[in-house]
């Protein structure tokens, strides 16, 4: 049981100041099972709670796991340069709430972003340690040989890596597309791999993370969504 004042809700929720948040329930904009609650004292039960703000339904949660099914175009970093950060496609009380991308995918790399403001699965994800592999489907210049696929799984030399960099399993899906699994995050490591293999990515898409898989999500590119408890243990090494 965890009770607060529905002020404090909202403003634990991203939807604002605490005193932007008591106007709101004050004009009556905010309804819990279908009542307007216009007293922002009123104290509530977290656990299990739904509300709308402005007609629309929410879920209090204490914390936000989400996959986004990442377009091209789109930026991972904070403060985007040049095209939108993909922030900008979830709602805005989501960055309110500090919600950043679990690692991070290139503009023009399209597919399967978690994004959550849980810093200790932010970084327990991004771990190394967990081995947590992840698969890309990698579209290529030149055609796709038996060749490629096993320099990629005997490793490859990266500028600035001390290691050869090797592919967990790789396998050519036709002539110019390879599935590519990785268990590390190095920057463009997919892009550098199969250059330093004599080849170049002209697009790429994840299409796994753990054993949680891009298709059962079924996300149009630029949607998202809640990630269930089951889909949350999913997220770890075969
Ligand atoms: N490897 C890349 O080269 N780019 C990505 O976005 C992800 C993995």
């Amino acid at each position: 049981m965890s009770k607060l004042s529905l002020d404090r809700i909202l403003q634990s929720q991203g939807f604002g100041a605490r005193k932007w948040c008591q106007q709101l329930i004050a004009a009556g904009e905010v309804t819990i099972a279908g009542e307007p609650i216009t007293d922002y004292r009123t104290s509530i039960e977290t656990n299990g709670l739904a509300f709308t703000v402005y007609g629309e339904e929410w879920k209090f949660l204490e914390h936000l796991y989400l996959a986004l099914n990442k377009p091209a175009d789109y930026e991972c970093s904070r403060k985007p340069s040049h095209h939108p950060g993909v922030l900008s496609l979830l709602p805005q009380q989501f960055s309110n709430r500090d919600v950043q991308p679990v690692g991070r995918l290139d503009h023009d790399t399209t597919g399967l972003l978690l994004m959550s403001d849980d810093g200790a699965f932010i970084h327990a994800q991004s771990s190394p340690k967990r081995h947590i592999p992840k698969v890309y489907v990698a579209t290529t210049h030149d055609e796709v040989t038996p060749k490629l696929v096993a320099q990629l799984l005997k490793g490859v030399k990266l500028h600035d890596e001390p290691e050869l960099l090797a592919a967990i399993t790789c396998v050519m899906l036709d002539s110019h597309r390879l599935e590519i699994v990785l268990e590390q995050g190095k920057y463009h490591q997919v892009k550098r791999m199969l250059a330093a293999a004599g080849n170049h990515c002209t697009a790429l898409c994840r299409s796994q993370i753990g054993q949680l898989t891009l298709a059962a999500l079924d996300l149009e590119a630029g949607e998202w969504c809640y990630l269930s408890a089951a889909q949350m243990a999913q997220l770890v090494a075969a």
